[in-house]
Parts: C-alpha cells; sequence; structure tokens
C-alpha cells in the first residue's frame, strides 16, 4: 500500500504489536489453529488439469489428514481420504502418479474403483460381505473454483469457496485458469524450521519490498499496493513501472512479455495476488498463473508448497517470460524465506521486544484479525496455564456468541 493510501485507511489508534509472541511457539495454539484453521477451512491442493487423465492423482496431507484428489473412468475428479478401509493404511503412496484400473493399497492389497468405492479386498472370502459403497473410500467435501481444486477435512458453516472468491470472480475470469495446464513439474516445495505464522506475517505486506525484494521493486514497486483482509480474502495488484530496470531477470522479462491481449489493459503489465485465509495466494501474471502456501506439520516446522501453471497455448516468447517470471519469484521467495528465519528466531533473543507495525503493514494487523475472530485466546498477552488453551478459547467464542 502505498503512503497516501495508507494514512486514509487505518485508524488511529489500531494496535502495532501483532500477535502475542507465545501465539508462534505454544504447542496447545497449534493443536487448536490444526482444527479451527487448516481442517475447517478450504485449503487448494491443485489444479483439475494437475490430474488430467483417468486414474491420475495427487496427495495432499495437512494437520494429520490425507486426502488423494484422483481422476475417475468417467472424468470426474474426486477427493477421497488416504485411508485405507481394512487398516488405515494410505493406499497410494507417492505425492502424484498414475493408477491403472484401480487404487490398490500397498499393505494388503486392497483395491479401490477410481471414483474411490471398494472393488474387492484380498482373500474375499475370510471377510463378511462388504458393500462397495459403505467400505469405498471416505469422500473429502470437494469445491472446484476457475480450474482450481479445493477441499475441507471438517465440515463447517463457512461459505463455499465460490463466495469466498466472489470479489476475483470477474478480475481473474479473463486469465481463463480453468484452461491451464501444469508447468513442466509445476509443484514445489521447502521446508523451513519456523512457525507457518511467521512466513503469512512476511508476506502479509509489501512494506518490505523497496529494501528485500530489488527485482520485484525494479518490476513493479513504484505501483505496489495491497488491500487487507476483508471476509477471507485479500488483493494485491501492481503494474509495472515505467522504466524496465537494471537486474538481468526483470530487464528481459519486460522485454520479451508479449501483448497478453486476452486481458484487460489494466492488467497486461500487472502482477495480481489474490491472499485466501488462512494460508494460500494465487498469482496471476500476464504469462503464468501460481499458487502458494503454507502447510504446518509442527509448531515450528512449515512446509511451503507451490506449483505454476501455464497458458494451453504459448508463444516462444510468452514461454521465455513465464521462466524469466518463475525466475523473479524464485528469487523473492528465497529473500521472504531468510527474513522469515530472522524474524522467527527473535523469540529466543533476551533483546525481543515484541513488534512495531508501520501504516504500511495493514495487511498483517487485518489478517492478525481474523485470526484473533477464530481464536480470541490470541487476544491474550500471556499463554493460558497449561492445558486449559482449547477450553479457555471456546469460553471467550461462547461469551462473544451470547
Ligand atoms: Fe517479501
Amino acid at each position: 500500500m502505498l503512503a497516501d493510501q495508507a494514512t486514509t485507511a487505518v485508524p488511529n489508534d489500531w494496535d502495532r504489536r501483532g500477535l502475542p509472541a507465545w501465539t508462534y511457539t505454544s504447542e496447545e495454539m497449534f493443536e487448536v489453529e490444526k482444527e479451527e484453521l487448516f481442517r475447517s477451512r478450504w485449503q487448494l491442493a491443485c489444479h483439475v488439469n494437475d490430474v488430467a487423465e483417468p486414474g491420475r492423482y495427487l496427495c495432499f496431507d495437512i494437520a494429520g489428514e490425507r486426502a488423494v484428489i484422483i481422476r475417475g473412468r468417467d472424468m470426474q475428479v474426486r477427493a477421497v481420504h488416504n485411508v485405507c478401509r481394512h487398516r488405515g493404511s494410505r493406499v497410494v503412496a507417492a505425492e502424484r502418479g498414475q493408477c491403472k484400473a484401480a487404487i490398490v493399497c500397498p499393505f494388503h492389497a486392497w483395491s479401490y474403483n477410481l471414483d474411490g468405492t471398494l472393488r474387492g479386498a484380498a482373500r474375499p472370502e475370510t471377510l463378511p460381505d462388504l458393500d462397495p459403497v459403505e467400505w469405498g473410500l471416505k469422500p473429502v467435501e470437494m469445491e472446484i473454483w476457475r480450474g482450481f481444486v479445493f477441499i475441507r477435512f471438517k465440515p463447517s458453516e463457512q461459505p463455499s469457496i465460490r463466495e469466498i472468491m466472489a470479489r476475483f470472480d470477474e478480475e481473474i475470469a479473463p486469465y481463463e485458469t480453468e484452461t491451464l495446464l501444469p508447468a513442466g513439474d509445476a509443484f514445489w516445495s521447502e521446508a523451513l524450521e519456523v512457525n507457518w505464522k511467521a512466513v503469512r506475517d512476511v508476506d502479509n505486506e509489501g512494506y518490505h519490498v523497496p529494501m528485500a525484494h530489488p527485482a520485484l521493486q525494479q518490476l513493479y514497486g513504484q505501483h505496489y499496493y495491497d488491500e487487507p483482509f476483508v471476509g477471507g480474502t485479500s488483493r494485491s495488484f501492481a503494474t509495472f513501472n515505467e522504466s524496465h530496470g537494471k537486474l538481468w531477470s526483470v530487464r528481459h522479462y519486460r522485454s520479451v512479455l508479449p501483448e497478453a491481449t486476452w486481458l484487460p489493459e489494466s492488467h497486461r503489465k500487472a502482477w495480481l495476488y489474490a491472499g485466501i485465509f488462512p494460508n494460500a495466494v494465487i498469482g496471476l501474471y500476464p504469462d503464468s498463473v501460481m499458487f502458494y502456501q503454507e502447510i504446518p506439520v509442527a509448531v515450528n516446522r512449515t512446509i511451503l508448497r507451490g506449483a505454476v501453471y501455464r497458458r494451453p497455448e504459448e508463444s516462444r516468447k510468452l514461454k521465455l517470460a513465464r521462466y524469466l517470471s518463475g525466475r523473479i519469484d524464485a528469487i523473492t521467495s528465497e529473500e521472504d524465506q531468510q527474513l522469515t528465519i530472522w524474524s522467527c528466531e527473535a523469540s529466543n533473543s533476551s533483546a525481543f521486544d515484541g513488534i512495531m507495525l508501520s501504516d504500511l503493514e495493514y495487511g498483517v494487523r487485518t489478517y492478525h484479525d481474523e485470526l484473533r475472530a477464530v481464536m480470541p485466546v490470541m487476544n491474550e498477552a500471556q499463554a493460558p496455564a497449561e492445558g486449559t488453551l482449547a477450553r479457555r478459547n471456546a469460553e471467550l467464542l461462547a461469551s462473544r456468541g451470547s
């Protein structure tokens, strides 16, 4: 957000001190987050074209849950739990792959049809009659929005992903995201020894772009702005600077990027980011579309996961532009990872006394507000006594509702 925009949007008395430090290290807080955020909110698993053919599958694990997204022989995409009904083994072992006619559990070879129904147990004469639907792989709630596959492990009162993303519907339509294809291997992932919120905190503000991200600054630093989190989404938008920049990747990107005639003029030389509470961002560029997210593994360990998608027909120049924007993104991500590690390490320092947010970091504050609305215990200056956090949070939620 630019300085003049920030001063009109930010109330005088807002809390500049962020979430209390204990919320980044508490095991009990992490358990509540898993339940209230990662099992009950929509998770962006992949794109429909990551599972383009029958039997093609992709696994998505989070907060102790395991899903498989798989395309059936009827060409329907489905999400099922990656939990064999026999003894609970994973039914597919690889992160991504291809099943032939059936999903065959690697433990005792129970097999399932590509629609998840039970096809047959090994040595069926040793078991009772098992109904194929009742004993099929359990379905996971799934919704496809503009080609992206979202899943949710726990039923929730939360709106559909279509409702959550409604503000982007018109803006994103010209990118024709439904038709995109995985770019090469598409997926990347990286593990960081930090709390997942520390990653979000770095990502939720552009105040650090001029100093920390020389490439982004040269690409769009003059025009970048963040809009705060509202109703589960945030929006950042940046049109390119007039000058082509000095850095190799930025200069070449600007000079090879062809006119993206399928986009309105306002978006042909711009990057758009759609933030989705609690842990995903879709980035839309003239040359490609990508997403990234945080997968919390432990209170102090997070996997960053992302994927890149290309247009089905790509000129040589568009392909080169995609390569260069990917390179700028990779540099930015590496720079952010270092900053995340440093700010997270600070909680061990005797000098660290909490944070002080600028008006330009209003995105961090509004994201924290969304967290506090779900988990009001995050307002407490000190961690609740051991063993009481979940109960304390439930009490606070109940008292707010009454
Ligand atoms: Fe950054």
